[in-house]
């Protein structure tokens, strides 16, 4: 595996990958890798010949208040994990080759960012945007794998595509889970044992409410429950937890299509989310 951090070099791999012959799939991811982003890995590897794994941890997509320089940053074990799963190159840029002096362009999604976390973390999703499009050019893959875990960024990320005509295909991959349920995420590191133990309330709440929407019972008063659940465990603030038509995200008040159940919430300082399906009988 080729670890590369500028973009001529980058490019000249990426065109001696594409002369071997075959496909190349691209996992973009912010690093501190788990059994989440090797799902993306292996799905990857079974769509195309090659596979590209880029890790930067992207300025653009944090708010003032958030957890930039906190983030977790491993990059050798990373390395190590990739390389194990037989990814050909590691695109590991540095912010100055990513956003060179005088950079000046954004890339921004409306509607679909516009409520959730983008109405939570404002700006985040035009910074998402931004970089993945960045990051599509300059590997030019023919295929991006992305999580389900991050459901609204996945849904921002297929109307860019679709508005952009950005040639290549974009595939969702379910969310991989702890055993007692919790969404593995980079940031399950910031949690104490305690908060880990009460971060299970999430997927539990969720689970639970999908099942009662599923069976007929009132959104407004299940979901109103689900916050009840969450403040219960431990949870505060809790930034939304709401169902959503699952390929546009716009509300959906009554379950008469597709839907989704999105959550987010803070446990301490850590901000955690969360999404199941639901679908209608
Ligand atoms: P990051 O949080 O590192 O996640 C990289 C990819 O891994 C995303 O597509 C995310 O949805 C997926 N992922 C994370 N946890 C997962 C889990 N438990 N199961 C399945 N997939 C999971 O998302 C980002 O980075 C960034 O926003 C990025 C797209 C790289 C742009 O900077």
């Amino acid at each position: 595996m080729q670890i590369i951090r500028d973009l001529d070099t980058l490019r000249a791999a990426v065109s001696a990958l594409r002369a071997t012959g075959g496909s190349i799939a691209l996992v973009p991811t912010m690093g501190a890798l788990h059994e989440g982003h090797m799902a993306l890995v292996a799905e990857g590897a079974a769509r195309a010949e090659h596979v590209v794994a880029s890790i930067f941890v992207n300025p653009k997509q944090f708010g003032p208040n958030e957890d930039l320089d906190a983030y977790p940053r491993q990059e050798a074990q990373d390395a190590a994990m990739l390389k194990q799963a037989g990814v050909a190159i590691l695109w590991a840029p540095t912010v100055d080759v990513m956003y060179p002096a005088g950079f000046a362009s954004t890339v921004s999604v409306t509607g679909v960012s516009d409520e959730l976390d983008g109405a939570a973390r404002p700006g985040h999703f035009d910074g998402v945007a931004t970089v993945v499009t960045k990051l599509f050019n300059q590997v030019r893959p023919d295929v991006a794998l992305f999580g389900e875990k991050d459901y609204q960024q996945l849904a921002v990320i297929r109307r860019m595509v679709a508005d952009l005509d950005q040639p290549l295909e974009i595939v969702g991959v379910p969310t991989k889970r702890a055993a007692d349920g919790l969404a593995l995420s980079s940031r399950n590191v910031y949690l104490s044992a305690e908060q880990r133990k009460a971060a299970v309330a999430l997927p539990d709440a969720l689970n639970a409410a999908a099942r009662r929407i599923a069976g007929g019972e009132a959104v407004a008063a299940v979901l109103a429950e689900a916050v009840a659940s969450l403040a219960e465990a431990g949870f505060g603030p809790i930034d939304y937890v709401e169902l959503r038509d699952a390929a546009t995200l716009e509300i959906l008040p009554v379950l008469n299509r597709p839907g989704r159940l999105l959550a987010a919430a803070r446990m301490g300082n850590t901000r955690l989310i969360d999404n199941i399906a639901v679908d209608p009988a």
